[in-house]
C-alpha cells in the first residue's frame, strides 16, 4: 500500500539525485547491486515486454573494458587532430578509433535545445575550474567518461530496436528506476551516453543476444566528496514545459 509519506520521500529522492562524476574506490557489495536491480525491474514497459538487457562489469572485467575503451578514445582524439589524410586512412584501415556503436551518439542539436546543452557543459567546466578555452583540460574531463568516473561498477544497457522509440522509452524508464533505486541506498550513478560510442569491446566481453543494441552505460558506486558531484544544472520550470492551447 502507498503511504502518504511516500510522496515526500519520492519528491526528495527525485530532487536530490545528481549525476555522479567522481566515485570513491570503495567496492559495492554484490547484494546491494542485486537489490538495486531487483527494484529497477519493476519499471513499466510497453505490453510488459521489458525489452532491455544489462551487462554488468566490476573488478578485472571492468578494468579490461576501461583500458580498451580508453585506447579507442585516445586513438579517436589523435585522429581528430590529424586532419583529413589520417581520417581517410583510419576509414580505409577500419581503425578501432572509428565509432562502432549501435546508435549514433554525435548529432546536430536542434537550435532550441542548444542553449541548455551549452549551459550544462559550461556549468560543469566552471565547477571544475576549467576555462572555456582550455581544450586539454576539457579533453581530460571528457576522457573520464571512459574511466567510468572511477566507479567500481559499470552497467551497459542494451535494448531491442524492433519496437522503435517505444523500447528505447522503456529502457529510459528502467534507467531512471535504477538510478533512483541506487540513490535511495546512498549509491551514486551517472547515465553515460558516451559509453554507446564503442560497442566492440563490450560485445567481446559479454554474450549479448544479437538483436540487442547498446544504448548507453551507467557508472555505479559510492559518490566521493569531490565538488563535481554537487553540480546541479537545474531544470526548466513546469510552465516552460507545458504546450499552450492554440488561441482563436
Ligand atoms: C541518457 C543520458 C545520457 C547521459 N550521458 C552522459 C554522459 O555521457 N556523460 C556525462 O557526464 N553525463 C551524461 N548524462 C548526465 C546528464 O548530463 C545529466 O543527467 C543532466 O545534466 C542533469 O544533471 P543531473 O543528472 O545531475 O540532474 C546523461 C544522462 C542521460 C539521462
Amino acid at each position: 500500500m502507498v503511504d502518504t509519506e511516500d510522496a515526500g520521500t519520492l519528491a526528495r529522492l527525485l530532487r536530490s539525485r545528481r549525476s555522479i562524476r567522481d566515485f570513491s574506490t570503495r567496492e559495492v557489495p554484490a547484494e546491494l547491486i542485486d537489490a538495486v536491480l531487483d527494484d529497477a525491474r519493476w519499471a513499466p514497459s510497453w505490453s510488459n515486454t521489458q525489452p532491455y538487457r544489462i551487462a554488468l562489469a566490476s573488478g578485472d572485467l571492468k578494468e579490461g573494458l576501461k583500458a580498451q575503451l580508453l585506447a579507442r578514445y585516445d586513438a579517436a582524439t589523435k585522429l581528430q587532430r590529424g586532419g583529413m589524410a589520417s581520417k581517410l586512412a583510419a576509414f580505409v584501415t577500419r581503425s578501432k578509433a572509428l565509432p562502432d556503436g549501435d546508435f549514433d551518439t554525435r548529432f546536430e542539436y536542434p537550435k532550441e535545445l542548444t542553449p541548455r546543452r551549452r549551459a550544462t557543459g559550461f556549468g560543469l567546466y566552471s565547477v571544475l575550474g576549467i576555462a572555456r578555452e582550455d581544450s586539454a583540460a576539457r579533453n581530460r574531463q571528457m576522457r573520464r567518461n571512459w574511466e567510468f568516473f572511477g566507479a567500481p561498477v559499470v552497467l551497459f544497457v542494451f535494448v531491442r530496436q524492433e519496437l522503435g522509440a517505444y523500447s528505447v522509452l522503456d529502457a529510459g524508464i528502467f534507467l531512471q528506476s535504477l538510478m533512483l533505486a541506487a540513490h535511495a541506498r546512498g549509491l551514486g550513478t551517472c547515465a553515460e551516453g558516451a559509453l554507446g560510442t564503442w560497442a566492440g569491446p563490450v560485445r567481446e566481453a559479454f554474450a549479448v543476444p544479437p538483436a540487442y543494441k547498446l544504448l548507453c552505460g551507467v557508472a555505479l558506486g559510492w559518490p566521493s566528496d569531490h565538488v563535481v558531484n554537487a553540480y546541479n544544472p537545474g531544470r526548466a520550470e513546469v510552465a516552460e514545459m507545458l504546450i499552450p492551447v492554440k488561441r482563436g
